[in-house]
């Protein structure tokens, strides 16, 4: 469990690599493909990202790795509906859309980039405390630390 948490955590952090380098293609490749120039980023985050995070909750909690591990998968699969909810509060805040953009909702719908770098951190942090407890069986707790066996 402890070592498919780690692969899973892995996948997760290179996933967000991916997914950066897919929102500088659908920047660059804008004038080129048009609307369909976000497609892979918004596909990759929303099937790829989110079900390595489902995996990476059930995993977390299958190789008892501790609460404050598993809540930080959660948090990492709530961050991926942030992404979404800004769009979606940005549009409705600032009148702006698709159709009849506007400076406002641009500079509100551009937090995106800054809570997708809040995902980087956490799928990294996530992957080095994944390997840790692979390597040494230590579960982190909240602020004290607790050897345990490791169990597979
Ligand atoms: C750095 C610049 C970024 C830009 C310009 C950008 C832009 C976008 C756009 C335009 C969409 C919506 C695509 C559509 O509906 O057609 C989207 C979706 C998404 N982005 Fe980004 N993004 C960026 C960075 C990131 C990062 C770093 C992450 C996470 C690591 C991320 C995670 C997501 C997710 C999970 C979705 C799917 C949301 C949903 O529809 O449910 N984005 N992004």
């Amino acid at each position: 469990m402890r070592k498919t948490l780690l692969i899973i955590s892995t996948l997760l952090f290179l996933d967000t690599i991916v997914q950066l380098y897919l929102a500088a293609f659908g920047t660059f490749s804008g004038e080129l493909i048009g609307e369909e120039a976000f497609t892979p980023h918004m596909i990759n985050g929303q099937l790829v990202m989110r079900s390595l995070a489902l995996l990476a909750i059930l995993f977390a909690a299958l190789a008892r790795s501790g609460k404050s591990t598993v809540w930080l998968t959660v948090g990492i699969f709530l961050l991926t509906w942030v992404q979404l909810l800004v769009f979606i509060v940005g549009s409705i805040l600032t009148g702006s859309s698709q159709e009849n953009p506007n400076l406002p909702g641009a500079w509100t719908v551009s937090l995106h980039a800054v809570s997708g770098l809040l995902i980087i951190f956490a799928t990294y942090w996530l992957m080095l405390r994944a390997r840790r407890l692979d390597r040494t069986g230590i579960v982190l707790k909240s602020t004290k630390e607790e050897s345990l066996p490791a169990s597979s």
